[in-house]
């Protein structure tokens, strides 16, 4: 479902209208929901109608009180870097480089780009100082949700939440997910301009979290879920897993997966493998030491397992790095296109390999992806559609 000027798909009123409106849709053929007055809901499937009905349309309060169009607002500065992606020269299939561009003192951009890092640097301070929320946020919310305020309020980093730090709109943001870093041409943390060192490459700190949207749209009954396609426990030189370092930064701020699935094609012991997961993981870790298959509905697809075995209720986070663009692009391409993967996946992780000259080295014969300006397009779309897309490193 395209989610823009539409109510949000992600919020949970709007996800009980949708399933209302399976019910409900037979019954206009029948006339039945005139009868009821609920011609309104049942015509939630017609994108037309939901742009009327968002606009002018009377609800029952409890509904009108909930509904809320989905939006997705890229901050200035992501604005600026796609809107001028052809004249910085993004789409050069021979690569870019992009260092210079997005730290360069003749760009026009330039004060903002500064006064972003610092509110980026600002920011991974609060994360590293945040006390860690011990248990499972899960377990405090009441059935019926009506504590979730309450609830969530221990996972603001600063009282007034992600605008406390990122003053003057800093970051994009969206109606289901909150914050996220602006996209942006380097696609990785900038501390790899001028130190390029592994460390630096790998580096996470340029990455934004919203931990109280995403609170905000647990249940009770949600189901957390982490799909690592790519999952290799020796990731780089790396300390932790991206499974492992995902889950463990979730967790500091109360959000427990309780299904992962690493998905990685290189042969590796079982005592190797299970030997670099934490303890607490083994109730929710799947090892399926395999490559994935991206043929669409393959039983070794992992959106396959995740559009047949969890709904909108559920938070699904989706990492993808496999280093073999001719797979990674169909499966990016079937959550960019895919409606029902689209409303299950909440946040998707993405190492695009695209000509960045920086990266070419490294990166070798699996760069064959396009170009760092479509790449950019694609997850702008992603974020457009609903999902919270960041690029992973
Ligand atoms: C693309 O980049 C190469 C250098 O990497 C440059 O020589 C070439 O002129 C660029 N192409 C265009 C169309 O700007
Ligand atoms: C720096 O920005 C200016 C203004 O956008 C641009 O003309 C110049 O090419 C940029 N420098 C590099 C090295 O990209
Ligand atoms: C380069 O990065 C490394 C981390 O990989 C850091 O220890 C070092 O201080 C950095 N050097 C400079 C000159 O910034």
């Amino acid at each position: 479902m395209e989610r823009v000027g539409a109510p949000a798909s992600h919020n949970l009123n709007t996800r009980y209208l949708v399933s209302f409106s399976f019910i409900l849709i037979p019954m206009t053929i029948l006339g039945m929901a005139e009868i009821l007055g609920l011609t309104q809901i049942a015509s939630v499937m017609n994108k037309q109608q939901q742009k009327q009905w968002s606009n002018d349309a009377p609800l029952p309060a409890s509904m009108a009180e909930k509904k809320q169009p989905y939006n997705y607002d890229p901050s200035p500065l992501e604005r600026y870097f796609l809107d001028n992606a052809k004249s910085l020269d993004l789409y050069n299939t021979s690569g870019v480089a992009t260092c210079p561009i997005v730290i360069n003192d003749t760009s026009p951009v330039n004060t903002e780009m500064l006064h972003y890092f610092d509110q980026l640097q600002a920011y991974n301070t609060a994360v590293n100082h945040f006390q860690p929320i011990p248990s499972d946020l899960r377990t405090q919310i009441l059935p019926d949700g009506s504590n979730i305020e309450e609830v969530c309020e221990a996972t603001k980093l600063h009282p007034q939440g992600l605008s406390g730090i990122f003053v003057n709109n800093g970051i994009s943001s969206s109606s289901d997910a909150g914050g996220m870093e602006p996209l942006l041409p380097m696609m990785r943390s900038t501390k790899m301009c001028g130190n390029y060192t592994k460390p630096n490459l790998m580096s996470l700190d340029y990455l934004i979290h919203d931990f109280h949207s995403i609170c905000k749209r647990l249940r009770r009954h949600t189901r957390t879920v982490f799909v690592d396609m790519g999952a290799s426990l020796a990731f780089h030189n790396r300390l932790d897993s991206p499974a492992v370092y995902i889950n463990k930064i979730y967790r500091k701020f109360g959000i427990h997966f309780d299904h992962i699935y690493a998905y990685e094609i290189t042969p590796t012991k079982p005592e190797d493998a299970y030997a670099k997961v934490p303890e607490e993981l083994m109730s929710s870790f799947h090892w399926i030491n395999l490559g994935v298959d991206p043929t669409p509905g393959a039983k070794m697809n992992p959106f396959t397992t995740v559009v047949k075995n969890f709904n909108e209720d559920d938070f699904v986070v989706v990492k993808l790095d496999i280093d073999t663009p001719a797979i990674e692009h169909v499966l990016a391409d079937q959550l960019r296109t895919d409606d029902d993967i689209l409303k299950i996946v909440d946040v998707f992780y993405y190492e695009h390999h695209v000509m960045q000259t920086e990266l070419l080295a490294d990166w070798k014969a699996s760069a064959r992806g396009g170009t760092v300006g479509e790449s950019l397009d694609l997850m702008s779309d992603i974020r457009q559609k609903g999902v919270a897309a960041h690029y992973w490193p």
